[in-house]
């Protein structure tokens, strides 16, 4: 038989969603029919998620890429000679040229759609682990330092210095300290941990291990939500190979460190994603969240010093101890230093994970990568940060995507994703989405947010009935106007935490930005101007 030909099938969960599954059983029982050789490398995703699923193939000239191919085209793409990389109307080439891809600064997400994503050769050869190793030759204050010099600030929302919170930890004097990662991901939009962990789990695995080894803590959790069954698996497989090869366990590359990770199944509430609900459902109660002080890098996990960090933080560690603060620090701008990677999602022709250094435009993001609408039709608001993200109007986009640039506008980063609106939506409705998603998802230990989030939805309904009915700019309007500002005011103040002080956010620029939507009923007569639920 003829040598076997690699080809790449992402096995990313978003990649499956449009059946990518599909694609490489098509092409494996058409390879066999033909008599061909292939190995299936099944790879995280690029995420250009447009051209998914996106078959690459190992030719001698390179990595050929097809895409979006479906079980139907496989036929006439071998009959194209697509095992040589040959012409077909799918056919891309070199996808790493593709100006989406080629224009960004992957540095945590270097190794997405090129590796095997459960190879640890694979993840050597493509600079893997060598952070650690340089980890492994250093006092843990000088990796601490490092990873304080190279201004990298936690990624899972509330931007704190990383570096600074390890300090911490490493200074308590414990028995036993604990590394968490949120591998929770619950914010709207945002795919970038699900990406990583799928996609190159040892990543994530080395960054934990070096932070152990910083502060002085032999376990790590992975707190990782149910619905990532395809992270689960690569996070275990990729775990039992660390483990059988010397990079976790007893004796770490013999330097006498002992560090291990567990994965633990979260049923899924967004709280759950807020750090201390997330220690207490990691002890195995309801998640709901902890009075603070303490923090959780004094008496976290089990009452012990705990690092708590975003899988985007933890995957970006190793680049730091690799490559050194100084090259981590040189990409950004302001005080935001290093890459985000950012998800574009929504209404938008071409959704996916854009990773550049902080400052990239709105607009250059939104039109230069995600080509406008989905729709064709105008953008009219974007949403950054998640649920409790602000909106932004086209009249904004010209606001870079780094922290204070977006505090500056009221607005947050948080974790990176970016949701597309054209001019067709309802903002009165999206306020109304904003405070019934913080109604459903409050764990009820503080009163503004369990009982103003539902008085708000009531508040905002009697808002919309009175737009619709044509009295929108009436006393008792402008009066339920002034009270859901205030009701904000008291969620924003009074919340023990982000949840319920942040969902003001996304109701005050909605406000703020887009006020004839709370004062018309012009915008309710449009087709399709309805807030997802
Ligand atoms: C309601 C709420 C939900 C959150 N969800 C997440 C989440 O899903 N993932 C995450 O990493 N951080 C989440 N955070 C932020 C965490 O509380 C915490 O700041 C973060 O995990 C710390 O890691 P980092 O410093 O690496 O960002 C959430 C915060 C709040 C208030
Ligand atoms: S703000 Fe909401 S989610 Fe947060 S502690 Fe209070 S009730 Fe719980």
């Amino acid at each position: 038989m003829n040598a076997a030909v690699t080809l790449y099938v992402p096995g990313d969960a978003s990649a499956c969603s449009l059946g990518a599954d599909h694609v490489a059983r098509a092409i494996e029982a058409e390879a066999i029919r033909r008599g061909r050789a292939v190995r299936i490398v099944r790879n995280g995703s690029r995420g250009l998620y447009w051209l998914e699923p996106l078959v690459e193939v190992a030719t001698a000239a390179g990595r050929v890429a097809y895409g979006p191919v479906t079980p139907a085209d496989v036929d006439k793409l071998l009959d194209a000679g697509m095992l040589e990389g040959g012409a077909h109307a799918l056919r891309l080439g070199d996808i790493s040229t593709h100006p989406y891809l080629a224009s960004q600064q992957r540095l945590t997400g270097a190794r997405l759609g090129v590796v095997d994503p459960t190879s640890l050769v694979d993840y050597v050869a493509h600079g893997g682990y060598v952070g650690l190793r340089n980890a492994l030759a250093m006092q843990p204050l000088d990796i601490v330092r490092a990873v304080t010099d190279s201004g990298l600030r936690g990624r899972g929302g509330a931007a704190f210095p990383t570096g600074i919170k390890w300090q911490t930890v490493h200074d308590q004097k414990a028995a036993q300290k604990f590394i968490t990662c949120n591998a929770d991901e619950g914010d709207s939009g945002t795919f970038s941990d699900r990406m990583l962990m799928e996609g190159d789990p040892f990543s994530l695995i080395e960054g934990m291990t070096i932070a152990g080894i910083a502060v002085g803590a032999t376990q790590g959790y992975i707190y990782l939500r149910i619905e990532y069954p395809h992270a689960a698996r690569a996070l275990a497989k990729a775990l039992v190979v660390a483990r059988a090869v010397g990079y976790l366990g007893d004796d770490i590359l013999g330097s006498g460190k002992r560090f291990d990770i567990v994965v633990r199944l979260g049923a899924g509430a967004y709280i759950c994603g807020e750090e201390t609900s997330m220690l207490e459902s990691l002890e195995g109660r309801r998640g709901e969240v902890r009075v603070r002080p303490p923090l959780p890098a004094i008496k976290g996990l089990f009452g012990q010093p705990t690092v708590v960090n975003n899988v985007v933080t933890l995957a970006s560690v190793p680049v730091v101890l690799a490559r050194g603060a100084q090259f981590y620090k040189d990409f950004g701008a302001g005080k935001s230093r290093g890459t985000i990677p950012l998800q574009l999602a929504g209404n938008v022709k071409h959704a996916g994970l854009v990773e550049r250094a902080f400052g990239l435009t709105v607009k250059e993001l939104v039109y230069d990568y995600g080509g406008g609408s989905a729709t064709g039709r105008p953008v009219r608001a974007v949403q950054i940060g998640g649920p409790l993200g602000a909106y932004l109007p086209a009249s904004e986009f010209d606001t870079p995507l780094e922290y204070e640039a977006l505090s500056a506008r009221d607005a947050l980063l948080g974790h990176g994703g970016v949701v597309v609106f054209d001019d067709r939506v309802d903002m009165a409705r999206m306020a109304r989405y904003a405070l019934e998603f913080c109604a459903v998802e409050s764990c009820g230990k503080c009163t503004p947010c369990r009982i103003g989030s539902a008085r708000g939805v009531e508040l905002v309904d009697r808002i919309i009935a009175a737009r619709a009915g044509g009295n929108g700019a009436s006393g008792a309007h402008d009066s339920n106007l002034a009270l859901l500002n205030e009701l904000c005011d008291t969620m924003f103040n009074g919340s023990l935490c982000g949840l319920g002080g942040l969902t003001p956010y996304p109701v005050r620029s909605a406000l703020r930005h887009f006020k004839e939507d709370f004062l018309s009923g012009a915008r309710a007569h449009l087709p399709g101007a309805r807030a997802p639920h």
